[in-house]
């Protein structure tokens, strides 16, 4: 009871700072357990792909299947109770059930591979997830969010195999040609991508 308030008040500082009724930004859901990207990302070094495996090759990032977490967690904190669902789950053979912070409605279309293929990196939609002790919606995913980038995409790519790092200080200035070269080498059309049928099909 004691961890779930000082979840919930961490929840509220973390999320109603940047928080707005309209684009959801800053909006936090509750979880079955209180899972922090925080440590196990920015602590133990884990990469995204570790547990949103299919981020790369599907349209879904997904999440993690419990056996994943259980790798860890049949050694560690084995009788905490914040991961007495994750045990249940693997007993039950029933997946957690998350709460999502970042759909979409059904009458958009997003595909995860082919940013991540063109360089596209996370923290671009999703923040510094590496910071976060519970996970919040860093930006508003309304329709002129896309649209920014795809009216001009060239300063938002990166190298693809590089996608999951958070923190890419003055990369940018540092390689000024890159994204006009990943442009032609991936021959993308910005008039292509601003048209309605790409995201509503
Ligand atoms: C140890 C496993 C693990 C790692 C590593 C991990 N995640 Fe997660 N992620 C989860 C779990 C579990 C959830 C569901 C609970 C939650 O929302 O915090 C989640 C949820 C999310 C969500 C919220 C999606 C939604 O719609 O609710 C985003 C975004 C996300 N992760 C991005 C990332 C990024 C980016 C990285 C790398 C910087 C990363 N994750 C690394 C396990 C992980
Ligand atoms: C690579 C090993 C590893 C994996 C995989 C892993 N954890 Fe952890 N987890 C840890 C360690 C180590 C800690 C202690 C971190 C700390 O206190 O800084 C921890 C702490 C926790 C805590 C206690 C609160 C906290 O963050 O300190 C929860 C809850 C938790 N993990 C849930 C999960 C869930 C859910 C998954 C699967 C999505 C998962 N863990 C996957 C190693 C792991
Ligand atoms: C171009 C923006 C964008 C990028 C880049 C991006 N995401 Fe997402 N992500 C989204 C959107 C939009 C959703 C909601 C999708 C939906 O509802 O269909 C989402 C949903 C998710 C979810 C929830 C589960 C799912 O599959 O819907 C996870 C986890 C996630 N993203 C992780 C990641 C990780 C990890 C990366 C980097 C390797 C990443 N995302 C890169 C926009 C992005
Ligand atoms: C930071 C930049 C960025 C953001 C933000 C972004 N996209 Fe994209 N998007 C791209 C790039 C780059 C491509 C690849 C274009 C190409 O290769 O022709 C792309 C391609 C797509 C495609 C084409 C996929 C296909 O299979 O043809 C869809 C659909 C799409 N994005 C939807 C979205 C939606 C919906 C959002 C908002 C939730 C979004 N994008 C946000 C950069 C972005
Ligand atoms: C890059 C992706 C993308 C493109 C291109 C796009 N949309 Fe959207 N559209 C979205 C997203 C994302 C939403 C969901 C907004 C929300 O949930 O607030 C949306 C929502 C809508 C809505 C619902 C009402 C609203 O404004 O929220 C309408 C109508 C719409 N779009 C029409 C269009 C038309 C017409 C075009 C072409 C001129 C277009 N869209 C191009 C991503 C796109």
């Amino acid at each position: 009871m004691v961890i779930v308030l000082i979840l919930g008040s961490l929840a509220f500082l973390s999320g109603h700072a940047e928080s707005s009724f309209a684009t959801k930004r800053g909006w936090v859901q509750e979880q079955p357990v209180p899972f922090s990207h925080e440590h196990h990302v920015a602590g133990l070094g884990l990469d995204c792909r570790y547990c949103h495996a299919s981020v790369e090759n599907s349209a879904h990032a997904g999440f993690p299947p419990t056996h994943t977490c259980m790798t860890c967690h049949s050694q560690l904190y084995t009788d905490a109770s914040e991961l007495a669902p994750v045990r249940q789950s693997m007993a039950k053979n029933l997946p957690i059930r998350w709460n999502r912070v970042s759909a979409l409605p059904d009458y958009v279309y997003f595909n995860h591979s082919i940013h991540i293929d063109r360089g596209i990196a996370c923290v671009e939609c999703h923040g510094r997830v590496d910071r976060m002790p519970i996970t919040f919606r860093a930006k508003p995913f309304q329709m002129e969010f896309c649209l920014g980038c795809h009216r001009d995409p060239a300063p938002h790519l990166r190298p693809p195999n590089m996608t999951t790092v958070m923190d890419w200080g003055d990369w940018q200035e540092k390689h000024p040609e890159y994204g006009a070269e990943a442009m032609a080498a991936h021959n993308i059309e910005p008039e292509k991508l601003v048209s309605c049928t790409t995201c509503h099909r």
